[in-house]
């Protein structure tokens, strides 16, 4: 990576989920967190992803980072990361040496709450020289300083706020020195876990920029999980929302705020137009998510969906994907023109193409 080139978005994965299923528990009682999740990062993209609590986004980001713990167990899937110059490697099957220094130099991960996690006796300098000092050892210690402050200003902290403890600085500033250190090893991945608690949307939206500013800066990709959905759409390449613990809706921010096509998405967006008549704008969803240890047949969101049939309640839709969208509902289609889709063969509508409005 380098600060002079500018990297344009490409469409070159970097990290490739497939078919990923992981439950916590066993048995009857065990819960299906990630129903079989398929997801692609591209190389220098910012790739959003969204979902009430409860739909398995956490669960996602630790396991594609192998920071799974029991009872969370992978039934099935692969995770395959393509490094800049070498051939691709399984995520899922990496020796544990490989693995820890992937985590580091690769992949840097900054997870919810992240910023209490801040040693509150160490001052802010310590804490990044002490990443370098035990991932660069060959640096000595004025290299290291420089650094430090190198990344200081990348996200926006004055180097005299160095020498301060964390309880010293805002929020948003600690928020930043975790920015900091997750880019401290030039990671070519940055995974943030709602990166600050659900009030914050002022700082969210700060780190949210930040990262979008820095990652076509240096050339990172950028894996971001908010339950905002709202707060994705201008700045996020793509968006994947996902629903008990499967991708529901995946497409480009512009297209899914122009467009959604699932009306789990359209709920989340707080409007979804009806089959007839005007747009109707409604107010959030209605009810909550299943219980994921007893997953209704079906479609998973059809006890809330406006526009449900009886085959909702029969037959899981799959996802199925036109260009750079996709969809998992029998009543909608990834394709482009008039959202028109032809009825699910015993959906108990007129069979051939409902128009059902313009994209
Ligand atoms: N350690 C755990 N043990 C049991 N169930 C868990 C554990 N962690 C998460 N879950 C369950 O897995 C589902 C997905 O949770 P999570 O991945 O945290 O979703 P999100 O991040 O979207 O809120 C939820 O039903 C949650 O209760
Ligand atoms: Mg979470």
């Amino acid at each position: 990576m380098s600060e002079q080139t500018p990297v344009a978005p490409s469409r070159e994965a970097i990290l490739e989920v497939r078919d990923l299923a992981v439950d916590y528990g066993q048995g009857r009682s065990a819960l299906h967190a990630l129903a079989g999740v398929d997801l692609t990062l591209h190389r220098g993209e910012l790739l959003g992803i969204s979902g009430e609590s409860g739909s398995g986004k956490s669960t996602f980001a630790a396991t594609i980072t192998r920071l799974l713990r029991p009872p969370g167990r992978i039934i099935s899937g692969s995770v395959r990361y393509h490094p800049r110059h070498d051939p691709p490697v399984d995520v899922l099957t990496m020796a544990e040496a490989a693995l820890r220094r992937w985590r580091w130099e690769e992949v840097s991960v900054v997870f919810q709450a992240a910023m209490n996690s801040l040693n509150p006796v160490a001052r802010v300098s310590s804490q990044l020289t002490d990443v370098l000092e035990v991932h660069r050892p060959e640096m000595d210690k004025r290299a290291r300083l420089d650094r430090a402050r190198e990344l200081a200003e990348l996200v926006g902290i004055h180097e005299s706020r160095l020498s301060a403890y964390p309880h010293q600085l805002s929020g948003g500033m600690r928020q930043r020195i975790m920015i900091a250190m997750a880019l401290a090893l030039d990671p070519e991945i940055v995974i943030m876990d709602e990166p600050t608690t659900a009030l914050d949307v002022v700082v969210q939206r700060e780190i949210l920029t930040r990262m979008s500013e820095l990652r076509a800066r240096l050339g990172f990709s950028v894996i971001f999980i908010t339950h905002d959905l709202s707060l994705l759409l201008e700045l996020a390449d793509e968006i994947a929302v996902m629903y008990a613990g499967k991708i529901v809706e995946l497409a480009p921010a512009e297209d899914l705020y122009r467009s959604p096509r699932h009306p789990y998405t359209e709920g989340l967006l707080g409007s979804f137009p009806s089959l007839v008549g005007p747009r109707r704008e409604l107010v959030g969803l209605v009810g909550s998510p299943p219980d994921l240890r007893r997953v209704p047949p079906g479609c998973t969101y059809h006890e809330r969906c406006p526009i449900a049939q009886d085959v909702c309640a029969r037959v899981d839709p799959e996802l199925k994907t036109h260009d750079r969208r996709s969809v998992a509902c029998h009543f909608r289609s990834p394709g482009p023109g008039p959202v028109a889709v032809a009825a699910a063969p015993d959906s108990g509508l007129p069979s051939g193409l409902i128009e059902v409005r313009d994209a």
